[in-house]
C-alpha cells in the first residue's frame, strides 16, 4: 500500500545519501526516462527543498537543460520574495537556447516574481575580445553575483548525450571519448572515477566553488543517468549538495549496496 511505498523511499534515501556522502537525498517515484512527467514530480521536490534554504537575497545560480526547464515551469510566486535573484551558473556552453541557463534563469524569475540578470559571453572569440568583454562593467558585475550565489541549483547529464547535444567540436569530442567521460554538469566531464577528462571553456561558476556554497541541489533523474550522477558526485566537492532523483536512478546507484 501506500505507506509501504513511502517507507520504501525513505529507506532508499537514507542508503543513497551514505552511499553517496551528500547532505541529503530526496527521492520521487517512477522513472523519468520512461515518463516525462517525472521531471515535473523532480521539479517540484526541488523547489520544496530549496524553500527551506532561501534567506534575505538569496542569490540562485542555476544551469541549463531540460531538468532546470522543468523547475522553472512549476515555480510560482509564492516560492520565492523580491529579493530573490536567478543567476546563470556559467556562460554559453553550446546549449539550445530554450535549454540555456539565461532564458531559464529569465522564465524562473519570470514565474516566481524575482530578479534575475543574464550573462552573455560569447564562446568563440579571440583573446583580446574576450579580455576587453570580461572588463566591461556589466559582465563583472554579474561574475561577482555568480560566485557570491548562496544556493547553486543543476543539471548532470550522460556524458555522450551532452557531447552530441551540444556544438562539441571534433577536438574536444575526442578528449571525451579518448577519457572515457560518462557523467556531465557545469561543462565539466568526468570519468567513472570522478576525474575531470574535459572542460568547457567559458566563464562564471568553476567545480570548486561549490565547496564553499552553503546549499547546492542537483537534480537528475532516470536510471540511463545513474552512472553519471555517480562520476559527478566523485569528482565534485559534494557535501552540501542534496540529491533530488527518482526511484529509477535510485534503484540502479544503490546496486551492489
Ligand atoms: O547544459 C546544461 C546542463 O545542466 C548540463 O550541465 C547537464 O549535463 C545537462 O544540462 C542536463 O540536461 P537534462 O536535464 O536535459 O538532462
Amino acid at each position: 500500500g501506500m505507506m509501504n511505498e513511502v517507507t520504501g523511499i525513505n529507506v532508499m534515501e537514507q542508503s543513497l545519501k551514505e552511499k553517496l556522502q551528500v547532505k541529503r537525498v530526496m527521492i520521487v517515484p517512477g522513472n523519468s526516462d520512461d515518463f516525462p512527467w517525472v521531471k515535473e514530480e523532480l521539479g517540484r521536490a526541488t523547489i520544496q527543498g530549496m524553500k527551506e534554504c532561501l534567506v534575505e537575497h538569496t542569490i540562485i545560480a542555476v544551469t541549463g537543460g531540460t531538468t532546470m526547464a522543468a523547475v522553472a515551469g512549476i515555480l510560482t510566486p509564492d516560492f520565492a520574495s523580491k529579493d530573490t535573484l536567478f543567476v546563470p551558473a556559467r556562460g554559453g556552453i553550446g546549449e539550445d537556447v530554450h535549454n540555456q541557463a539565461n532564458t531559464i534563469c529569465a522564465t524562473m524569475a519570470q514565474k516566481s516574481g524575482a530578479k534575475h540578470r543574464v550573462l552573455y559571453v560569447p564562446d568563440q572569440v579571440s583573446r583580446e575580445v574576450y579580455d576587453s568583454i570580461m572588463k566591461e562593467p556589466s559582465i563583472k558585475e554579474v561574475m561577482a553575483l555568480i560566485t557570491s550565489a548562496n544556493l547553486v541549483l543543476h543539471g548532470i547529464g550522460d556524458a555522450a548525450t551532452m557531447a552530441k547535444r551540444r556544438n562539441t567540436s571534433e577536438e574536444d569530442l575526442q578528449k571525451i571519448i579518448e577519457g572515457q567521460a560518462v557523467g556531465e554538469a557545469f561543462g565539466y566531464y568526468f570519468d567513472v572515477h570522478g576525474k575531470i577528462v574535459h572542460k568547457v571553456k567559458t566563464v562564471g561558476l568553476q567545480l570548486k566553488d561549490l565547496a564553499s556554497t552553503p546549499n547546492v541541489f542537483a537534480v537528475a533523474g532516470g536510471a540511463s543517468k545513474a552512472n553519471a550522477i555517480q562520476a559527478y558526485l566523485k569528482g565534485a566537492p559534494h557535501s552540501s549538495s542534496t540529491l533530488i532523483t527518482d526511484e529509477g536512478a535510485a534503484k540502479e546507484l544503490l546496486k551492489g549496496t
